[in-house]
């Protein structure tokens, strides 16, 4: 099974959406094995966008997701990865279909309330990047076998 990260973003938590966007993911049948609140620094975001660095937005970006903290979340599911990217919708709120997160619940390219991984490689290097070893949680999910058949897990 694959994990991969969400970040919620200081937008959502403003908003109030924190436990709409987690209900999606549960709903979905994803196992939540990591979640906890933290506050970003500049440091961490400077190294979690570094392919942004380039673009005008860089500064913004960075300093909207600091002024709230943060909820990050590690999901586990087959497929997580591009499951989880796809619950979320494209970047721009205002372009993403309705019934994914963004296309519900954003008007912006920029507070779009989640961060999701969009590949296997990027999902485990930003994992480690935001929860310690213990931070992540090994346990049985309840009712798996109603979640997917035998042949699939
Ligand atoms: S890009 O531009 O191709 O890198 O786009 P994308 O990979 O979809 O977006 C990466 C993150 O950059 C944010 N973004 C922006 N922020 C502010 N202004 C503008 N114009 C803008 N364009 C992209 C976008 O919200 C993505 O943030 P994360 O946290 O990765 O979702």
């Amino acid at each position: 099974m694959e994990k991969t990260l969400v970040i919620i973003k200081p937008c959502a938590i403003q908003r109030s959406l924190i436990g709409k966007v987690i209900h999606r993911f549960e709903r979905k049948g994803l196992q939540i094995c990591g979640m906890k609140m933290m506050q970003l620094s500049d440091e961490i975001l400077m190294e979690h966008y570094a392919h942004l660095a380039q673009r005008s937005f860089f500064k913004r970006i960075k300093d909207s997701m600091m002024i709230t903290p943060v909820i990050v979340c590690c999901l586990k599911g087959i497929d997580a990865v591009n499951i989880v990217h796809a619950m979320a919708g494209k970047t721009n709120g205002r372009e993403a279909a309705q019934g994914t997160i963004r296309g519900d619940f954003s008007m912006s390219v920029q507070e779009n309330i989640v961060h999701t991984s969009d590949t296997v490689e990027n999902a485990e290097m930003e994992l480690k990047r935001f929860f310690s070893d213990d931070e992540i949680f090994e346990f049985d999910q309840f009712g798996l076998n109603f979640l997917y058949a035998s042949d699939e897990i």
